[in-house]
């Protein structure tokens, strides 16, 4: 594609800087994944820590031997089966990529994206034989944006920021599945974080489930307690109790901003999800953001079913309303939450 909005951006990411990017699950905040200069300056608009490493993108037919080494069959498997998708892997390393990819770690995520825009930008960079490293283009630990409105709005005007490309709202709306294969042998498939690639989906490919992660499993900073979390504090609260706590809530006087799938009654303010995996993962983290400037004293989210489909919402939700327990509580009572 000779796009000049793409060409200008494969220009800026050659020249060091940082380019924003739709991706199929969220934006992604770009760098020359072998420019160690250009990586650390991710890190440093993110006010991410040194040590958590970040993907590389890598355009359709890239190769998996020029960015990793040792690379399992089941990688290649998962590749054809998956790419471009929001599949994430873990291998060992090659020795040409920088240590600011790898947070230092002997690994690397590589991901093959299916976003339009996404795989003009990596075929456009380099010839597509470019890596391109980028987190989700969030502030550390705040919710990752599906539009590019939402990455204007975490980083503003700031000057290391060459472009924000625009591919409308992204369609999975939560990040990658992350499987760690690099420890295969010994191991097993571990799966680092959940998404809309589910582990059954990764076992009918390669014949083994992966297991969850284990204490010597690769960090991952999405994996931390508290992530993913808007600014006011968000609890959860089952269908069957929900109503009568928003009464209970509104009774004490609080301004209550609701994330729910069934019918409820009105509150401050409210997002009406579809009660599908998939549709509450497209809508979710935009519903969060638009709760958030509610000035509500507290996001309430009716709570998915537990259910395997709903896995990677219900890890995103748990994050994000970590650290909130007794919030409710609190707030019908009147004492201070936390
Ligand atoms: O969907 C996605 O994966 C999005 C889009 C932009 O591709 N990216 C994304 O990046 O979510 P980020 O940095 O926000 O989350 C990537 C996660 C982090 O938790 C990071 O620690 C983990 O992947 N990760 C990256 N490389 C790793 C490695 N070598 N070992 C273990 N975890 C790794
Ligand atoms: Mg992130």
């Amino acid at each position: 594609m000779h796009d000049p909005v793409i060409m200008q951006a494969a220009a800026a990411l050659d020249a060091g800087q940082l380019v924003a990017f739709p991706t199929e699950t969220v934006y992604g905040l770009g760098a020359d994944a072998e420019n160690p200069a250009a990586v650390a300056s991710i890190y440093a608009a993110k006010g991410r820590p040194q040590d958590h490493p970040v993907i590389v993108h890598v355009a359709p037919g890239a190769s998996l031997d020029y960015w990793t080494t040792g690379v399992p069959p089941e990688a290649r498997q998962l590749a054809d089966a998956f790419w471009p998708g929001p599949l994430t892997m873990i291998l060992k390393r090659a020795p040409n990529i920088p240590d600011a990819v790898s947070g230092g770690q002997d690994t690397v995520g590589i991901r093959c994206p299916s976003h339009p825009v996404a795989i003009a930008l990596l075929q456009a960079f380099k010839n597509g034989k470019g890596g391109v490293a980028a987190p989700s283009a969030n502030k550390f630990g705040h919710v990752s944006p599906t539009t590019a409105q939402h990455v204007r709005d975490e980083f503003g005007d700031d000057p290391r920021l060459a472009a924000v490309l625009d591919g409308g709202q992204s369609e999975v709306g939560i990040e990658s599945t992350i499987v760690d294969l690099s420890r295969l042998a010994t191991h097993g498939p571990v799966l680092l974080r959940p998404g809309h690639i589910s582990a059954e989906a990764i076992a009918a490919v390669i014949d083994q489930m992966p297991a969850r992660p284990d204490t010597a499993a690769p960090r991952a900073s999405g994996t931390l307690e508290s992530h993913y979390a808007p600014h006011t504090p968000v609890a959860m609260q089952d269908t069957a109790t929900l109503a009568d706590t928003l009464a209970r809530l509104a009774g004490a006087g609080r301004k209550v901003a609701l994330i729910h799938y069934s019918a409820m009654p009105a509150v401050h303010a409210a997002v009406h999800l579809p009660a599908t995996p998939e549709g509450f993962a497209h809508a979710l983290y935009a519903a969060l953001r638009a709760m958030d400037g509610t000035g509500a004293d507290l996001i309430l989210v009716e709570a998915p079913p537990q259910e395997g489909a709903w896995l990677g919402v219900n890890d995103r939700l748990r994050r994000a309303a970590h650290g909130s327990s007794g919030i409710v509580h609190g707030l019908i009572n009147n004492t201070p939450a936390f």
